[in-house]
């Protein structure tokens, strides 16, 4: 598979989001797991809603809500230390153990990061995770003001790169991400750790992969 480029996305294809299940954990012992998968719904869910609506808030912001709704939702009271605490989790998180070798193996190509989090936020977790220098460009859907899978946000990565669709390609763990940059025609790679199933929206991506450990020999 042919690419001149191949495009990241962040929270959980590179960085891995557990430490934020650690942290809701230890903040409210044993409603640690209804509170982390209610948060990351709610926190793509938002981004989806305002997109929809033509509105748009950057992603900490979105995260700080989603937050708060789910603490709400689950009766769980969260004062302002927690929520610092628990936020702050989002520009600390390590990536995965192979994310180092695997970035390394890939030195030949033009290497760029394409995600949801605002600048700030993805400013912090690579400086955090020492790949500063390993991207050519980290692009946040916030120039665009919507987020993804609006096509406009792949649409950004080619005009970025200065590549048509076709020469790029894509990797995420999310299966809505996974289906937005195959619909617009990225080639795309799903990272698939966890055995998910792919959603039924008309989309295969061009590989599977069990880990970014592969996508050497997938590429
Ligand atoms: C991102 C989310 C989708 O980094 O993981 O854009």
């Amino acid at each position: 598979m042919a690419v001149k480029a191949v495009v990241f996305d962040a929270y959980g294809t590179l960085f891995d989001v557990r430490s934020v299940a650690a942290s809701c954990e230890a903040t409210f012992p044993s409603r640690g797991d209804a509170l982390t998968g209610l948060w990351r719904v709610k926190q793509f869910e938002y981004t989806w809603l305002l997109s929809l609506m033509g509105g748009y808030e950057d992603f900490q912001s979105v995260t700080g809500r989603a937050l708060r709704f789910s603490c709400r939702s689950l009766g769980l009271s969260l004062d302002k230390r927690a929520e610092a605490r628990l936020m702050g989790e989002y520009l600390k998180l390590e990536p995965f153990p192979e994310v180092s070798s695997a970035l390394q193996a890939l030195s030949g190509y033009r290497l760029a990061m394409l995600s949801n989090g605002s600048p700030d936020m993805l400013r912090a977790v690579v400086e955090h995770a020492g790949l500063s220098d390993v991207f050519e460009q980290v692009i946040s859907v916030d120039e665009l003001r919507v987020y993804k899978p609006s096509p406009k946000v792949y649409r950004l990565a080619c005009r970025k790169l200065g590549l048509r669709a076709g020469d790029i390609g894509f990797v995420s763990s999310n299966s809505f991400d996974v289906v937005g940059a195959k619909r617009f025609g990225l080639k795309v790679f799903w990272v698939n750790r966890s055995g998910a199933p792919l959603d039924e929206l008309d989309a295969t991506p061009d590989a599977v992969l069990n880990s970014l450990a592969d996508l050497v020999t997938a590429l």
